[in-house]
């Protein structure tokens, strides 16, 4: 199919399809190590925040609670400054206040909240069926979808570890006054040891993370385009001037020459390979104007 193509024509589209070929492997390359980072980042900013909101949780635990515990016996309504999963909640509420992290969520999402808030939604009790079925699940990652963008969540699995825990989630009758009146007597009740009854789930944008690496692939095959579309012409200007163009002359001064106009010169611009060729022309063409005059003067 080549064989009939003007040798412009062929360059052209070898170039083309190199052309395609580049930026299909490269930009496939190029864009799967940037999902990588930008997945990385976004991993990283969530494990960061999680991590504090442990720190939050732990803090809460052993310093606030043991100051305040003793209030809770006394004390009309309930302090939720002592439950480590409210103090984790407020801090993280706080941080949204901050236009940067308006995005960013944490929750202590439960198929039986003692706080409504905390009541998990029909995704996220997804995530606490899968950790409930598989006790050896320690992490969940991946995305889901907001109004405010793509989030990326990791969740770890609340499980019911301390015998302390069940003096408030196990039955009302044996939990402190003062939470059946902030909370009433239905929520929160019925939890196991050893039962996991929800999942601490960090939430954190993913779609301006993922939009750049996007815009950095755009850009690099922008680039790419543009190197090669100025590769093209510098190829094709070369290929007129060195090679096209004096083959063209040549055809048509051996033409020329093949119907006896003599004086037809195969012009020398260069010394290379084409240059050679017509300085052979025109040894060939002075060879045959001896040959020439020799038969001429047999006859
Ligand atoms: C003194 C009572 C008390 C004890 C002890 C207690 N909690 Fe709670 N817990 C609460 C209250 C009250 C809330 C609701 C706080 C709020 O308003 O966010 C809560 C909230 C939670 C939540 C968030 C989901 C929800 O129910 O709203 C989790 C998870 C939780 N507790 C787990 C535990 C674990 C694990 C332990 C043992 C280490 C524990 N709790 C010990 C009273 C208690």
């Amino acid at each position: 199919m080549l064989k009939n193509l003007k040798l412009s024509q062929k360059f052209n589209i070898l170039l083309l399809a190199v052309f395609l070929g580049a930026v299909i492997l490269s930009g496939s390359a190029f864009s799967a190590l940037l999902n990588h980072n930008a997945e990385r980042e976004v991993t990283a900013k969530a494990n960061l925040l999680l991590q504090t909101m442990l720190s939050v949780r732990q803090y809460t635990l052993t310093q606030v609670n043991p100051e305040l515990a003793p209030r809770l016996e006394t004390e009309e309504q309930f302090l939720p400054q002592t439950a480590p999963g409210y103090s984790a909640r407020e801090v993280m509420e706080d941080l949204r206040k901050n236009a940067d992290y308006s995005d960013f969520f944490y929750k202590e999402a439960t198929l039986n909240p003692t706080n409504l808030r905390d009541k998990a939604d029909p995704f996220e009790s997804q995530l606490v069926e899968k950790f409930r079925q598989e006790a050896k699940l320690k992490e969940l990652t991946g995305y889901r979808t907001s109004p405010a963008g793509d989030l990326f969540y990791i969740a770890r699995p609340i499980k019911i570890e301390k015998e302390s825990c069940l003096r408030c989630h196990s039955t009302p009758e044996a939990a402190p006054k003062s939470q059946l009146v902030s909370y009433g007597r239905e929520n929160g009740f019925g939890w196991k040891l050893n039962e996991i009854v929800g999942a601490q789930i960090i939430s954190v944008p993913a779609s301006g993370i993922i939009n750049n690496a996007g815009r950095a692939i755009l850009l690099f095959i922008g680039i790419l385009a543009i190197a090669f579309a100025l590769a093209m012409l510098v190829i094709n200007w070369l290929l007129r001037q060195t090679v096209i163009r004096p083959l063209n002359k040549m055809a048509k001064a051996a033409n020329e020459v093949s119907m006896g106009n003599m004086d037809a010169s195969f012009e020398q611009t260069s010394d290379d390979e084409i240059g050679n060729l017509s300085e052979a022309f025109n040894r060939m063409k002075t060879s045959l104007i001896m040959a020439m005059k020799m038969l001429g003067r047999g006859e």
